[in-house]
């Protein structure tokens, strides 16, 4: 039985919980929040041990194995790395941190202390991505579109500090399954958009193409104008010789056309929570490697980053040359 420990008992610090509960060789047993009543809450649900104010409390904790850090983006670094230096295994929500300094910091502890850390891409371990991946192996272009309707202005992923707004917030999410679908990494970025009416200095809205390695065009269309009703929030295709695939209706949909074969529509469900946690508690119980490491948490913010600088300052930016300076 793997033990966890939660920070962040809001949205996902529930999911995580209730998805640990239905595996059942794990469970989330320690709950910390700054808002203790969210904490006592949450920790009822699942007749956990305590909930508690004081991070600390858990990093003392020998009997937890992992963290699960679930809180507001610019304190993911400073609990990631506190957790890994206690020597606990972590699982940290998306994105990783909201800058490269961050995320280097983070890889920078993990290595130092020997310990696991995942970063939660759960598009990753959904049905439809996971079957056009099997079908379209070897892409030539894909094109991914996340487009919400418009966030309020004071909501805290919208803040600069905390969230730093959808582009980095959701962007990171299209940005990793663009990179999982090409099976290998950008090496350079090209966008337009930017701040179309954020009030306070967030990008909102920008049209990008990476190119990746291999010659793979990856096009990202990420932003919170509207979120449009045929397609819906997600959609994605992606183009081989002679195939393609067109994910649509939250991935919940695959139309595959492949030449001299009827179009065949696929249905799914949103899967991914449960998947996701289960890869990580399964890498923990067998000291496997994970799925995901910090370098796809890296490139989960380093692309976003890299596309919005590109927009802001009319040029191409590079991705992957500046991942081995950084090294
Ligand atoms: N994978 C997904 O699909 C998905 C969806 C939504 C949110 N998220 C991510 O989950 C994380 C949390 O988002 P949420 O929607 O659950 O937010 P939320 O506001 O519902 O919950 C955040 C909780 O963290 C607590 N908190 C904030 N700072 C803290 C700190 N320093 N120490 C302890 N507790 C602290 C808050 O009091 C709150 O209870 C974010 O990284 C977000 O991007 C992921």
């Amino acid at each position: 039985m793997i033990k966890a420990g939660l920070v962040g008992c809001g949205s996902l610090g529930r999911t995580h919980t209730k998805a640990l509960a239905k595996l059942g060789d794990a469970r989330m047993a320690a709950f910390c929040d700054i808002n203790e009543d969210a904490a006592k809450a949450l920790c009822e649900t699942v007749d956990g041990e305590y909930a508690t104010t004081d991070f600390d409390r858990l990093l003392v904790d020998e009997s937890l194995d992992a963290i699960y850090v679930c809180t507001l983006h610019d304190s993911h670094a400073d609990l990631c790395i506190r957790s890994a230096e206690a020597g606990k295994h972590v699982l940290v929500e998306k994105p990783l941190a909201l800058t490269v300094e961050d995320c280097l910091a983070i890889g920078a502890a993990v290595k130092r202390a020997g310990i696991k850390l995942m970063p939660a891409f759960k598009m990753r371990y959904y049905e439809l991505i996971l079957k056009a991946r099997e079908i379209i192996p070897e892409p030539l272009m894909i094109t991914m579109q996340m487009m919400d309707n418009r966030w309020a202005d004071d909501m805290w992923a919208n803040q600069p500090e905390q969230g730093g707004g959808n582009i980095m917030s959701q962007g990171c999410h299209s940005c990793d399954i663009l990179r999982f679908m090409a099976r290998c990494d950008p090496l350079a970025v090209t966008a337009v958009g930017g701040n179309y009416y954020q009030p306070i200095a967030t990008a909102d809205n920008l049209c990008a193409v990476f190119e990746f390695e291999r010659g793979i065009a990856g096009s990202l269309v990420q932003g919170d104008a509207s979120c449009p009703p045929l397609l819906g929030k997600f959609y994605m295709q992606v183009f081989a010789e002679n195939v393609s695939v067109t994910l649509h209706n939250r991935f919940c949909t695959m139309n595959v056309a492949e030449k001299g074969k009827d179009v065949e529509v696929l249905e799914g469900t949103e899967t991914g929570f449960l998947e996701e946690n289960r890869a990580f508690i399964d890498a923990l119980a067998n000291d496997a490697d994970l799925p995901m490491d910090y370098v796809d948490g890296l490139l989960g913010t380093l692309m976003p980053i890299q596309a919005i600088a590109s927009a802001l300052d009319h040029e191409t930016k590079p991705i992957k040359s500046l991942l081995s300076d950084l090294d």
